[in-house]
């Protein structure tokens, strides 16, 4: 039963010029930084009693291997693609191949802006989308995502009997 009880593990990607967070377009983005973001995940992981990881790159290249080093490793993941929501085939590719829960967020409401933002590449392959709450969706996020997955680990529990 011990082991039953470790903590979900859960992984928050944040793609390209979210590092920027703060000084990149206040009027859109909101003013915290994105590392006021982290520590607010953090801290929700810590009541809801979740493992949380952060992982931020502006390169491609380098989500992908972060999503292929999830499989086994993390329970769910949170993601804001940022510009490669619209763009990268890889990205998507690389979620698709996980078979665990995966969250899309973004800060602005991207259906309320230019065209291109429209298309997200990501949304029939996640199991949630929030976009348009600020720096309050990632807390948002991850509080659906624990109720996602405790769901599942109940019924984990009751398929092995205990
Ligand atoms: C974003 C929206 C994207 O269109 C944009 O390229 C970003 C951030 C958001 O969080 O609102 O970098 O994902």
């Amino acid at each position: 039963m011990g082991e039953k009880e470790r903590h979900l593990k859960i992984l928050v990607i944040h793609g390209p010029n979210l590092n920027m967070l703060g000084m990149r377009e206040p009027e859109i983005y909101g003013h915290q930084t994105l590392e006021e973001i982290n520590a607010a995940l953090k801290a929700q992981a810590d009541r809801l009693g979740l493992d949380l990881e952060t992982f931020q790159s502006n390169h491609e290249g380098e989500i992908v291997d972060q999503i292929q080093q999830a499989h086994d490793a993390f329970d769910g993941i949170i993601i804001n693609p940022a510009a490669y929501t619209h763009t990268s085939v890889a990205v998507r590719d690389a979620l698709s191949m996980l078979n665990i829960p995966v969250v899309e967020i973004h800060l602005s409401n991207i259906n309320k802006r230019e065209a291109f933002r429209h298309t997200s590449l990501i949304s029939d392959i996640v199991a949630a989308r929030i976009s348009g709450f600020g720096h309050h969706g990632y807390l948002l996020a991850l509080e659906g995502l624990a109720q996602m997955l405790s769901g599942d680990s109940a019924e984990r529990l009751t398929e092995s009997g205990n």
